[in-house]
């Protein structure tokens, strides 16, 4: 049985480690001519995954975390494909085009603010750019189901999409009003039978604990409908409340959220319950069926983190294009402008909206592996480690040890000279136990206006 109060004691501000160093490592000391340097240098053989970001949003969900641009105007959509073809145009002075494409992701925002036509539009100027696509690529977008017809899905899916994510949060309607987005089960329903109806390979479908009003019982609804869609996986993402970084958070009553042993309560139950409905745990959020490749990567330990959360598609290098993208090579992270001014007039001068990011020196590389493959696999194999490294983890990372020991005692990992491993529970408190090779977090630690809480 859990020790709830003893496991509440561990909640704290702690990155959610989509990138090692973290995006607040991201500054312009890497400088542009230094990111188009790694550009130019990037390995031909290795593939390309590519990341697109289309931003805007109708209304605010009070809890949003995304980079979104709320608008409802047509000539600002239309104005964006036009600087998204001509940011693609520039990126193919920078880089091999002719690589090949493993991955495709159209994130948001809400990518299907775009009509059929416009989706068309920018899928048809990706495609004369990026030749390359491999035969069964992961071609896959973000879905507001409140903001789909078919149409939209059948231009994807002619276009060779076979993964859509559809945003559902919660089902309570008491939460759903709470947050500022009402969205009937019906409506989710009937996206979900057009993502069938179009033969997608993998539809995924977002939940969210931790939201206003929400309890153990009205989660336990929740999932109930959520299971009825026979979705392939589920995120269940845990709610990150930066109300002092996204201002429509400060419109959530913060009295109204659930204290974290109701969270622990929840995300326990859901465990539980999927693993009854045939679905398992993949890293952090993530669950699916057994026939799922995520689930067949952990088994073999070759999950691997992003930004775009897990996937199976490793040693690619991800460019970010659009407003606000990430995009991550072997040694480095960049991110474009956040304000639409600023990536207009980048593109308008002819170079690449890169504003701002990191390059990785060895010591962040070493952390980096160690932070991703708890983050994805639960486990660190200290012999694969070290013959990859050339490093003896035990003195390298006295320090973590140390700071591993109270996990130790509490039964959340077990620690041997081969393998870290997390059990059952620690899993939940993944964020925690990698905090310790976090070289950069006693930096943050006193600044409790950083990052979301772990609990
Ligand atoms: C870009 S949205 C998905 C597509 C579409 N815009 C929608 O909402 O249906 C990405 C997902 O991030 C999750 N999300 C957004 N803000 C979050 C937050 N503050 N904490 C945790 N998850 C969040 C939601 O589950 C959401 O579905
Ligand atoms: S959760 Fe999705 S629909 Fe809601 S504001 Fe954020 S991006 Fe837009």
């Amino acid at each position: 049985m859990l020790d709830f109060d003893k496991f509440t004691q561990y909640s704290k501000p702690g990155p959610r480690y989509t990138s090692y160093p973290t995006a607040l490592e991201f500054s312009d000391t890497f400088t542009y001519d230094a990111f188009l340097e790694k550009l130019h240098a990037q390995d031909s053989s290795r593939p390309l995954s590519l990341y697109f970001h289309l931003p805007f949003c109708k209304n605010a969900c009070y809890f949003c975390g995304c980079n979104v641009v709320f608008t409802s105007k047509e000539d600002k959509k239309e104005r964006y494909i036009d600087y998204l073809i001509r940011e693609m145009a520039i990126l193919a002075q920078h880089i091999d085009v002719n690589r090949s494409v493993i991955q495709l992701h159209f994130g948001g925002g809400t990518p299907t603010f775009f009509n059929a036509e416009q989706l068309e539009r920018i899928i048809a100027a990706i495609k004369s750019h990026f030749k390359n696509f491999v035969e069964g690529a992961e071609i896959s977008c973000e879905i507001d189901p409140r903001h789909i017809n078919d149409e939209q899905m059948k231009v994807m899916s002619e276009a060779g999409f076979n993964r859509v994510s559809f945003g559902i949060q919660d089902f309570d309607e008491k939460v759903q009003i709470a947050v500022h987005r009402v969205q009937p089960y019906d409506i989710t329903k009937k996206a979900m039978d057009l993502a069938r109806k179009y033969n997608m390979v993998s539809v995924n479908v977002d939940l969210i604990y931790g939201l206003p009003y929400q309890s153990l019982e009205t989660f336990k609804k929740t999932l109930d409908l959520a299971i009825s869609l026979n979705p392939d996986r589920f995120a269940v993402f845990n709610y990150a409340h930066v109300p002092w970084l996204k201002k429509t958070m400060r419109k959530i009553d913060e009295t109204t959220l659930p204290h974290p042993a109701e969270k622990l309560a929840i995300m326990r139950h859901t465990i539980d319950y999927m693993d009854s409905k045939g679905y398992r745990m993949i890293g952090m959020d993530h669950f699916a069926k057994p026939e799922d490749e995520l689930f067949k990567a952990i088994e073999k330990g070759e999950l691997h983190r992003n930004f775009q959360g897990y996937t199976t598609k490793g040693g690619a290098d991800l460019i970010g294009i659009g407003l606000t993208s990430i995009g991550e090579g072997a040694d480095y992270y960049a991110q474009n402008f956040k304000e639409m001014d600023a990536y207009e007039e980048a593109i308008d001068a002819g170079k690449l909206p890169y504003e701002r990011g990191v390059a990785l020196n060895e010591d962040d590389r070493i952390r980096q592996y160690v932070i991703m493959e708890l983050m994805s696999n639960f486990r660190l194999d200290i012999g694969r480690f070290e013959k990859l490294y050339n490093v003896k983890f035990g003195s390298y990372f006295a320090d973590a040890l140390e700071e591993l020991k109270p996990f130790e005692a509490d039964g959340l990992i077990t620690i041997t000279p081969s393998l870290i491993e997390c059990s059952s529970t620690g899993t939940l408190l993944i964020r925690n136990i990698a905090i310790p090779f976090d070289a950069y977090m006693k930096r943050h630690a006193s600044n409790t206006k950083t990052f979301s809480k772990t609990v």
